[in-house]
């Protein structure tokens, strides 16, 4: 078997997902990458054996050696890169979120089913461990038929990782409960098996703001900017953005088109970095402690009581300890194989939309101070084709 030949665009902090897809000779090998950052490019030449580098992505898009693409660029630069890749005929690998508003995810989604060219997104954590165990549970029907889920996101290096760069501005992610929630509100409509038809939301700018050491508007991320040992309290943080417009904490209620009633909660302050997932069924309860090996999902299911740290049974979380639980080499041996032989895939374009679409619509309400909203449904058409795995 050949390997499945890649293109990355944009090799910044996500590098690591390029680098689990190298594998030469044994399914994938990266052969070009494309940054507009010389220092990226030289990173790229360093970590990848042989590999072409270019400043401008649009001279991949040309290469008969390459059957794929995988866009990491910044979220507001998605449609852009996505649509030139799909339009090139180039299998395409979008990172998570697929864009920053609806209608720029609904013309990722229209021009790949136009093109016919096969279009995969980053939902890693669909591979990871915790939730494979949780979606697991619920199939066998431990805990009855799911009714509710609560999801609590404790994004405890969120000032380091969002509030010093792009991430900070609105321009470029609409909001962090879009960017950062993408992930679990996939999840939760993976779990549930259904999406978020109305939502409403509140949420607020409380502790970045106070933040008084800021970058220049041209002036770099500080050397020790990620340093979790080191930038606590909150407010001791310095070098950050020198606009923030996105908020730091945020709470959503959602009404899901199956009945199903969630809540996602996601706060940039915390000292502990995890997230809680608790799913209430109409015969029991799952809750995790710990969102990688090492933790557990317990499920309480037999009789009625106070809290029982034993619980009726606990699950042992598995993957690897690597970042995302191992969830990286995984997520793109999937889309190497759907790159060679299409099919379906445990992560869904739709859902990908669906998930910044709930996003998008809990945003507009947090800043219509908690105004439910309805999340717009998709084309029937587009519905149509990705449920038939991308083929007409
Ligand atoms: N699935 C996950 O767990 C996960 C984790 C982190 C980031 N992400 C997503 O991955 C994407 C990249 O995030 P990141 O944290 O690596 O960002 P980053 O800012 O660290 O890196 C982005 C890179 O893209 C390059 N770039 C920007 N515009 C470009 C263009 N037009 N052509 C070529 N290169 C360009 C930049 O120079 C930079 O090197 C985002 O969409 C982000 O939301 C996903």
């Amino acid at each position: 078997m050949e390997d499945v030949r890649l293109g990355v665009i944009g090799f910044g902090l996500r590098k690591s997902l390029a680098t689990a897809a190298h594998h030469p000779g044994s399914g994938s090998r990266v052969v070009a990458v494309a940054d507009t950052d010389p220092a990226a490019l030289a990173t790229a030449v360093s970590l990848i054996d042989g590999v072409d580098t270019v400043a401008d992505y649009r001279t991949l898009l040309d290469r008969s050696d390459i059957d794929g693409i995988v866009v990491m660029t910044p979220d507001h630069t998605h449609l852009r890169v996505a649509t030139d890749v799909l339009e090139a005929g180039k299998a395409a690998y979008v990172e998570k979120p697929l864009g920053i508003t609806v209608e720029e995810c609904d013309a990722i989604l229209a021009t790949a089913h136009r093109t016919g060219t096969r279009l995969y997104v980053g939902h890693n954590m669909r591979h990871m461990g915790v939730v494979r165990l949780m979606r697991d549970i619920i199939a066998r029907g431990e805990i009855g038929a799911v009714q509710t889920i609560w999801v609590r996101h404790f994004v405890g290096h969120g000032g380091d990782f969002y509030f010093k760069d792009w991430h900070a501005q609105r321009a470029n992610t609409t909001s962090l409960l879009l960017q950062k929630a993408a992930h679990d509100i996939d999840v939760l409509h993976w779990l549930a098996n259904g999406y978020a038809q109305r939502v409403s939301a509140f949420g607020d700018l409380r502790v970045y703001n106070r933040v008084t050491d800021r970058l220049g508007p041209d002036q770099p991320k500080h050397d020790d900017w990620y340093a979790p040992e080191k930038h606590w309290p909150p407010l001791a943080q310095s070098g950050l953005h020198h606009e923030i417009d996105v908020e730091d904490v945020s709470l959503v209620n959602m009404v899901l088109d199956n009945g199903v009633l969630a809540a996602y909660q996601q706060c940039h302050f915390t000292p502990d970095y995890w997230r809680n997932y608790t799913v209430i069924g109409d015969a029991g309860r799952l809750e995790n402690f710990g969102d990688g090996p090492g933790g557990v999902v317990k499920v309480w299911n037999s009789k009625r009581s106070g809290y029982r740290a034993d619980a009726d049974a606990v699950h042992d979380i598995p993957g690897a300890t690597q970042l995302h639980g191992g969830a990286d080499p995984l997520i793109m041996a999937e889309f190497c194989r759907f790159v060679r032989d299409g099919g379906t895939t445990d992560t869904s374009p739709v859902a990908a939309r669906m998930s910044v679409a709930a996003g998008v619509s809990a945003t507009v309400s947090l800043r219509a101070g908690g105004v439910p909203q309805d999340v717009p449904a998709l084309d029937p058409a587009l519905a149509a084709y990705y449920a038939n795995a991308q083929v007409r």
